[in-house]
């Protein structure tokens, strides 16, 4: 049996913490019209004065003006210019009061911090000697005391003093000076025209060296782009410049949103939380979304930049110049935000192939990671009824299913209908903090529409499963279709109504075309694809003048967020395969037979080991068909071929066994290997991408194409595979190969994983992006009988120079990658991979809770495990929460794990 061992670790920074809950919102008693913000930066000891100008509202309930602080070291406070006396503030957990705020007052508190201490990475820090800032959702309260709200909206100007050595000082809006003060130190001014809540305030200081490009914007407007990176990364930054240009002129084009400041920066970082932040005017990035060059970005790494830098730049409209009037409204910015950067990266695509592939990675990030969270202990609806830490609600929820809800509407609404309610919701709520009601009533009237049901999206969490029924008469020549809705019930919570659901379909004939569809009651058909409106239980449509035997093609284009029950045959799948005309669709018919044969492999191995289990020769046939079809492009035959991940087959079955998981699949990527290796060479061969490396899609295409090839071969354990995934790391001029390479030589259990993985130890020149890639591919090592388990391993890397044991992308990289990933490595019956989880976010949560609260989530969904996990897992758990200082942020994951 396994004990659990503390961790040997530093002391916590406490925060106080309680239920914040959404029904008891109130407006604030003052607004803070302006803030005069000065720092004399000193790594130990900033000193910050800041001057704001307090306004009481007419409507308010207390003279009392609450301030919010945490980690602070107050050295004085003035009020109207004089120094104050007992008796006028008081000091709270977490506030200072001052009292008797009745009329317009300055208010002057200068306050100590210590940028270099502060390991949480939110607030003032430091990364190596450069100062960054992070003050979404509630950072800025650790660099003064503020009302910490995002319904305070005030106009910032900012004084940075920083020692000689630090050259370039900036902060969000327009600089207005800069020099060098007597003592030789250097100052800058900066002036923010827009009023902005405080979670969008940035600083950064430090010495960088800057790419930087004129645009002119579509009023004829010039504006200077800047990104700022460390003088090691220069010449890594090209592609996210253009990637901005593209960013800007699409939000002119699809919805005429002009960039409305003179200057637009951007900060690359190794120190980050998460990916990024939409500072108005300053964005700051992980440096992972900005940073990439052929050898130190993949093909995966190249679409990701384009995709954050557009999202942060498209957070100017929605998110700073309208913003959420309290952090429950998270989804109105990010929903919105997420589904206009998925728009953007399809239509930087182009041809609809390539932009099916990208709706089937967006869908199956919701399915691998939405989903769970909607079925398990953490479940939220969009838009949450309460938090403990705001910080664990930056979610797949609030951020993928809030992009579905957003992209509903367009669904309901067309492009056009869409942008003109975008339109009319940024006229109303420009500069001003709104709620999802907000925006959903814009829509809603400037559509026309009630979508008073459709609101129920808002605050029902679970996915919606719908039952399918089909009805086929062949005398009256009638297909009928029942949809019945059934929403995740919740104890103590109201039973769940019908929501208001856009049902794409089509109907295929025996030969496989569409069937123009004609509803009872209308005199002709129209289209091929029809959006019916599921808004009651159940529901019935029928369609006429059905005259070949029908198969129906459901929820085309993902269009909605719900789970279709439908219960096609093999036979079924495999045409819809074939032939269905939405390329999602065909897609997605072909994931439900590699499920449900993988679900067979799975019973066969249980119950007999059956060794010599065969996928059915209908599914090779299927599979080769698709893999030979030069109609599809080669992206989108490697993104349906590829097979499904094993926390997603986990996902679909009731009982989850990882170690019979990963043997089901890679017994069939082995016999698939075997079965089709003419084809898969054939692939390799045409698929080579000659001359200079190009990070665009059709290349990128083609290299999926062929490393899936690789890949079965290798599972196959085929010698000539092998010797080209070896010439492949040796040959390659990119990233995306080499680090293919020994993807498919660790995951295969190929002889020659390890060698690669220690040749790139050393080959793969010393820097950040590259470790981490280089530790996550450590953690693909399978455990092979009679050699060191790779728990062992992984425990060991921890101690590993390439390994920084403060860094989140470390961290992320090689413990939220093991953990993540979910194989039978990490789910243990002795226990190892858990006791590794609880030694890690018991040393993590010492010193960035944010951070340990991610790591922690691994483990909330034990109960659909194996018993002997499931056991272990709950024990692991329970250790966790009988820690005394544990974070606010772990503590609500552990406890949602166990309730
Ligand atoms: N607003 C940032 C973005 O869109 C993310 C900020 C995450 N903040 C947090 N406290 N987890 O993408
Ligand atoms: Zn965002």
């Amino acid at each position: 049996m396994v004990e659990f061992k503390k961790a040997n670790i530093k002391m916590a920074s406490q925060n106080a913490s309680n239920i914040v809950f959404r029904k008891d919102y109130t407006a604030p008693d003052h607004q803070i019209e302006s803030i005069d913000l000065s720092f004399d930066l000193i790594p130990t000891c900033t000193e910050v004065t800041s001057k704001i100008i307090a306004v009481p509202q007419e409507d308010r309930k207390s003279d009392d003006l609450i301030l919010d602080g945490d980690d602070l070291t107050l050295v004085s406070i003035k009020i109207a210019g004089e120094d104050s006396f007992p008796g006028q503030y008081d000091m709270r957990p977490g506030k200072l009061i001052i009292h008797n705020i009745k009329e317009r007052t300055e208010i002057e508190i200068v306050t100590r911090i210590n940028p270099r201490n502060n390991l949480e990475l939110s607030g003032l820090y430091m990364s190596k000697n450069n100062y960054i800032t992070q003050c979404e959702s509630e950072g800025f309260r650790r660099i003064t005391y503020f009302p910490d709200r995002p319904d305070i909206l005030a106009k910032y100007r900012v004084v940075i003093r920083a020692p000689k050595d630090y050259k370039d000082l900036l902060s969000n809006g327009n600089l207005v000076e800069q020099g060098e003060l007597l003592d030789g130190r250097n100052y800058a001014i900066w002036e923010d025209p827009f009023p902005k809540p405080s979670y969008l305030f940035a600083l950064v200081a430090g010495n960088f060296v800057a790419q930087e490009q004129k645009v002119t914007l579509s009023d004829g407007r010039e504006a200077l782009l800047q990104i700022w990176t460390e003088p090691a990364n220069k010449g890594k930054t090209e592609f996210a410049m253009q990637s901005l240009v593209k960013a800007i002129k699409w939000d002119e084009e699809r919805f005429g949103l002009d960039l409305d400041l003179d200057r637009f920066m951007i900060v690359a970082t190794d120190d980050f939380n998460f990916g990024a932040m939409e500072n108005k005017g300053l964005n700051i990035f992980n440096s992972k979304y900005v940073l990439a060059d052929e050898n130190v970005a993949t093909d995966q790494d190249f679409a990701n930049i384009e995709a954050v830098i557009g999202h942060e730049y498209f957070h100017n409209w929605t998110g700073d110049r309208v913003t959420c009037r309290d952090w429950f409204q998270l989804s109105l910015k990010e929903g919105l935000t997420v589904f206009r950067e998925q728009e953007f990266s399809a239509d930087m695509l182009g041809d609809e192939s390539s932009r099916a592939v990208k709706r089937i990675d967006d869908v199956r990030v919701l399915r691998n990671s939405q989903f769970p969270e909607d079925a398990g202990p953490m479940a939220h609806p969009i838009r949450p009824e309460s938090y403990r830490s705001i910080n664990n609600f930056y979610t797949t929820t609030v951020y993928e299913k809030g992009a579905e809800v957003v992209r509903m509407y367009q669904t309901l609404f067309g492009k056009d209908g869409f942008r003109r309610g975008l339109l009319e919701y940024i006229n109303r709520y420009d500069g001003t903090a709104a709620t999802c009601d907000d925006f959903l009533n814009a829509m809603a009237e400037s559509n026309y529409e009630d979508l008073s049901q459709f609101e129920l999206w808002y605050s029902q969490a679970g996915t919606p499963r719908i039952s399918v029924e089909t009805k086929w008469d062949e005398i009256a020549k009638t297909f009928t279709l029942t949809l019945r809705q059934n929403n995740r019930t919740f104890p103590g919570k109201p039973a769940p109504k019908p929501l208001m659901i856009p049902v794409k379909i089509g109907i295929l004939d025996d030969a496989g075309n569409d069937i123009p569809l004609q509803l009872e009651g209308e005199d002709s058909p129209d289209g091929t694809s029809r959006l019916l409106i599921l808004d009651e239980a159940v529901q019935s449509w029928t369609f006429r003048n059905v005259s070949t035997k029908p198969l129906l093609s459901i929820g085309r284009g993902f269009s909605a967020p719900v789970i279709f029950n439908t219960e096609y045959t093999r036979e079924q799948l495999a045409f819809l395969a074939r032939h269905d005309s939405d390329l999602f669709n065909r897609a997605d018919a072909f994931e439900k037979l590699t499920l449900q044969m993988v679900d067979q492999f799975i019973t066969d191995l249980s119950r007999r080991g059956a060794q010599n289990a065969m996928p059915s020769e209908s599914y090779l046939f299927a599979f080769e068909d698709i893999l030979n079809d030069d109609s599809l492009s080669p992206a989108y035959r490697a993104k349906v071929l590829e097979m499904p991940s094993e926390n997603y087959i986990a996902e679909n079955r009731v009982l989850i066994e990882p170690a019979l998981i990963r043997e089901a699949c890679d017994l069939i990527k082995r016999r698939i290997g075997q079965r089709l290796r003419g084809s898969f060479e054939d692939k390799i061969k045409n698929n080579q991408t000659p001359g200079l490396y190009r990070p665009d899609a059709a290349d990128a295409g083609r290299r999926a194409l062929k490393l899936l090839s690789l890949s079965y071969l290798a599972y196959a354990q085929d010698a000539k595979a092998m010797q080209q995934v070896r010439n492949l790391y040796k040959n390659a001029n990119n990233l995306t190969d080499r680090l293919g390479a020994v993807n498919i030589a660790v995951q295969a259990s190929l002889p020659i994983g390890e060698e690669l993985l220690s040749k790139a130890d050393v080959e793969w020149k010393s820097e950040p992006l590259l470790n981490n890639k280089w530790l996550a591919l450590s953690t693909q090592l399978r455990t092979q009988r009679g050699k060191r388990p790779t728990v062992d391993l992984i425990r060991a890397l921890t101690q590993h120079p390439k390994y920084q044991d403060h860094n989140p992308n470390s961290i992320y990289a090689l413990l939220g990658t093991f953990f993540r990933t979910g194989g039978p490595e990490f789910h243990r019956p002795d226990g190892m991979g858990y006791q590794l989880w609880v030694d890690s976010v018991l040393f993590v949560d010492k010193f960035n809770p944010q951070v340990a609260a991610r790591l922690a989530r691994a483990l909330e969904n034990w109960r659909r495990y194996e018993p002997t996990l499931s056991n272990l897992m709950y024990k692991a758990l329970k250790y966790v929460s009988e820690e005394k200082n544990l974070s606010p942020n772990v503590r609500e994951i552990i406890e949602h794990a166990l309730t």
